[in-house]
């Protein structure tokens, strides 16, 4: 220590000072207050100069004990103080692994997907396969070959969306697949298609796009008893409990006789599906020998057995894609 009082002041008030150091900022303006360019410290020694060489060298000495002590106890209250930084870092981010975990949100299958894909599983346990068709149609496979000519009033019950300047259409109904597989093959047929189908429709059972899936079965002996066996059949297993079902009599060009299917829905009976006997004209119409082959066929739309299914009686709300109706079926 020195024994210049007023070195020695100088030297305690500055450790005591970089004692009290509270953090990292202060204590790097403590430093260059003593150490820096022109600093407390740094003045003196350059005050030695001036000093004659008698004194000099021990006035040296001692200046320069004073520095190293002075960088020896800044370092070491740096490394304190970072210290306490790093340990309050640590305590305010500490993770909580006892928290519960945000949870992950899978997406689930559409009500409507969900509901076509059961429907496909069911129709082919009973040993149908599946058959695709265009959703842009032209005329002939929607309406013509199926029994409808151009100027057919039932032509107006289909509210059909035209493309291409009215060369082609959107299929109202997925019965053009009949056409296109019986063309392709001879019997014996058992096929379902389904797909989307397209009209200008929309309240509360009718929206302008659809689902159906169309069945076709064709082979020698088959009856009408056949066709409604399968139908309750498929019902039955659809919904695994009594529903109550009515076959009324209806009329499409292409069956005959024709009936239309009804289940009792919240809101009374909902139509669900039509179908008939292939009229014998259809199957000239592609080259099958109406006396040897007679078959069935129907068209079911896939959101009405969802309506029924789950109990939603406003068709548009499996198309509106509010995520609070979603969820309930994720
Ligand atoms: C037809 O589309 C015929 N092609 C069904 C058919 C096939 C008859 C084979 C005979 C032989 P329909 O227009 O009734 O028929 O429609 C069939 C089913 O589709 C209806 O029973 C209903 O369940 C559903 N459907 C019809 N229009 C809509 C719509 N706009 N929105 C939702 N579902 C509909
Ligand atoms: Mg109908």
């Amino acid at each position: 220590m020195p024994t210049d009082p007023d070195l020695k002041k100088f030297a305690e008030s500055a450790f005591a000072a970089i004692e009290a150091a509270a953090d990292p900022q202060s204590l790097e303006a403590l430093r260059v207050r003593y150490l820096g360019k022109k600093g407390e410290l740094t003045a003196r020694l350059k005050r030695l100069g001036g000093l004659d060489p008698g004194r000099r060298k021990a006035a040296g000495e001692i200046l320069n004990r004073i520095k190293a002590e002075l960088n020896e106890r800044i370092a070491r209250r740096r490394s304190v103080l970072e210290e306490a930084a790093l340990e309050s870092r640590l305590d305010a981010e500490r993770i909580d692994v006892t928290l519960p975990a945000r949870g992950q949100r899978p997406g689930g299958i559409h009500p409507v997907t969900r509901t076509l894909e059961r429907m496909e599983a069911l129709f082919m346990q009973l040993g149908f396969e599946i058959s695709d068709g265009p959703e842009i149609e032209d005329s002939f496979y929607n309406f013509e070959a199926l029994n409808i000519p151009e100027d057919h009033p039932a032509r107006a019950m289909h509210d059909t969306f035209y493309v291409a300047g009215g060369k082609l259409l959107l299929r109202t109904h997925t019965s053009n697949v009949q056409i296109r597989v019986m063309q392709r093959r001879p019997p014996p047929l058992r096929i379902i298609s389904p797909g989307r189908v397209f009209r200008c429709d929309s309240d509360m059972t009718h929206a302008p796009m659809f689902h159906q899936i169309e069945g076709l079965l064709v082979d020698e002996g088959v009856g009408f008893a056949d066709l409604k066996g399968i139908l309750e059949d498929f019902v039955a297993n659809f919904f695994e409990r009594e529903v109550s079902l009515r076959f009324r009599p209806s009329y499409f060009p292409f069956t005959e006789p024709s009936a239309e299917v009804d289940i009792m829905g919240a809101n009374g009976w909902l139509e669900i599906l039509g179908c008939g006997m292939v009229h014998p004209r259809v199957l000239e119409n592609v080259g099958i020998d109406s006396e040897r082959f007679t078959g069935f066929a129907f068209g079911m739309g896939v959101e009405r057995l969802a309506m029924l299914k789950y109990g939603i009686d406003d068709i548009r709300m499996f198309f509106d894609n509010d995520l609070r109706f979603l969820r309930q079926f994720a």
